[in-house]
């Protein structure tokens, strides 16, 4: 952004002050640089706030048209890269009415009538983060979209379950997919929440203590087509919530993210195999030619951090601060703009690794005839058989500890070893070694049997909206 200061720019409280405001000052009021991106929602907040001074005879109608007029040239001007921001102008809001001001005279000059910067930037916060979480939410749906796809396709892989990253009991890839997709789910709620709580207008509040003038406040809120108008002047223009609860959200994504990333970095690893991300998602090193680096995964994992701090950066800004509205709030934008930014990438950065995941089902397969991953369904078959089940978990114990020390193969020891530690096994013990059908024994709601995960398929998809 271009950045020519206008020197000697009267300031909008320039009556108050003999001298002008030092260039430390200047330096450190400043936030143009950042919050220029508000522009469209300080615009469309003015232009409600003035429609709203006209219907109450504040401001006349020819008034008001110069205002919206001039308002969308400045738009259209900032769009087109055209607008010269300055920084002695501070902000979005004092840059957009000097510009108006310039253009239309004494009308520019009326805008401000019944308003302070102090609610317009509430406002205009909770503005840019509905606009956000309406375009954040569609990429969200995407990719627990593609997730479900991905589950879908691969229904019948089975993969080790693990639990402290131990091979625990085989389950079906779809149903560890799906564990993630359920997790964003609820990130999309969040989402929501987070929206929700944006969706209040507390223009009309002033600088904190109401405006001295008839003002309509919820026709303003009707206009921006929020749902209502926050109920009381201080809390108003204090009120920083709603910002954390959308850096809560990105927090808890980034958290989720992070986790999933994890495990891709895991399974694309020699060792582990399972998936293989595609080139477009993976770098090389400049010195060892074989390389294939998941920085993709690796950088969304780290990003969590950032989205974390975000969070407690803005919580502890806020911890000490008496009402009303301080200046330290402004320091909440970059925060905020630096978490949107955040979640925007990763989402798009996840949907790219997803789209081109080849999953190794083979190498998977492999995998689940490690760690006596049926041990438990071994107790189980004991316990079936009357075996009271604390006694079955020691005699699979057992067994266990004779393959470690002998060196059998667990998933294909005889009936007659078997019977050497229980006389409760049978022929059909055979089907219940078999890791590959194990995830078919699972009986209850939510397990990782193929019915269970079709129906959370069906689940998820009626929650995307069909
Ligand atoms: N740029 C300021 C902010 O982000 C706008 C409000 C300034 N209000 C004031 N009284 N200085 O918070």
């Amino acid at each position: 952004m271009s950045d020519k200061t206008k020197k000697n720019i009267k300031k909008p409280w320039g009556g108050r002050f003999a001298a002008s405001s030092s260039d430390i000052t200047e330096r450190i009021s400043a936030s143009i640089q950042y919050d220029a991106r508000l522009y469209r929602q300080d615009i469309r907040g003015s232009i409600a706030h003035a429609r709203m001074l006209k219907k109450t005879g504040i401001l006349t109608a020819a008034e008001f048209t110069a205002i919206e007029k001039g308002l969308g040239e400045i738009q259209k001007e900032i769009e087109e890269g055209r607008f010269e921001f300055s920084a002695s102008l501070e902000d979005i809001h004092m840059n957009i009415e000097a510009a108006l001001t310039e253009r239309i005279g004494d009308a520019g000059r009326k805008l401000h009538t019944a308003r302070s910067r102090n609610d317009q930037i509430a406002l205009d916060l909770r503005l840019y983060l509905l606009d956000e979480a309406a375009s954040i939410d569609p990429l969200l749906a995407s990719l627990v979209a593609g997730l479900v796809s991905l589950a879908e396709e691969h229904i019948d892989a089975v993969m080790p379950g693990y639990t402290h990253l131990q091979v625990a009991q085989p389950v079906r890839f779809a149903q560890h997919i799906l564990a993630h997709a359920w997790a964003l789910l609820r990130d999309r709620e969040r989402l929501a929440r987070a929206a929700k709580a944006c969706s209040a207008s507390p223009l009309g509040a002033g600088a904190m203590a109401g405006v001295n003038y008839p003002t309509d406040r919820a026709f303003t809120a009707a206009e921006l087509g929020l749902a209502g108008i926050t109920p009381n002047s201080m809390d108003s223009v204090s009120d920083r919530d709603f910002a954390l609860d959308f850096l809560y959200f990105a927090a808890v994504l980034g958290l989720h993210l992070s986790r999933f990333c994890e495990e891709l970095v895991l399974w694309s690893t020699a060792e582990f195999g399972f998936i293989r991300l595609s080139d477009e998602v993976t770098t090389g090193s400049s010195i060892m030619p074989q390389k294939r680096n998941p920085d993709l995964a690796e950088l969304i994992r780290g990003k969590s951090g950032r989205l974390y701090g975000n969070l407690i950066a803005l919580l502890t800004m806020l911890k000490g601060l008496p009402l009303t509205y301080n200046r330290d709030l402004q320091e909440d934008k970059e925060r905020v703009f630096d978490s949107v930014d955040t979640v925007k990438l990763s989402l798009e950065g996840m949907m790219a690794m997803i789209a081109g995941m080849k999953v190794n089902t083979d190498v998977m397969k492999q995998a689940v005839y490690r760690n006596y991953s049926t041990a438990t369904d071994l107790a189980d078959y004991l316990a079936r058989k009357g075996v009271p089940f604390r006694q079955a978990h020691e005699i699979i114990g057992r067994l266990v500890r004779h393959c470690e020390e002998g060196g059998a193969d667990f998933f294909s020891l005889p009936l007659q070893t078997l019977l050497g530690f229980s006389e409760h096994f049978g022929e059909d013990i055979v089907e219940i070694l078999n890791p590959e059908s194990s995830p078919e024994r699972k009986l209850s709601a939510g397990s990782t049997a193929r019915g269970e995960i079709e129906r959370q398929i069906a689940a998820l998809r009626e929650a995307l909206g069909g």
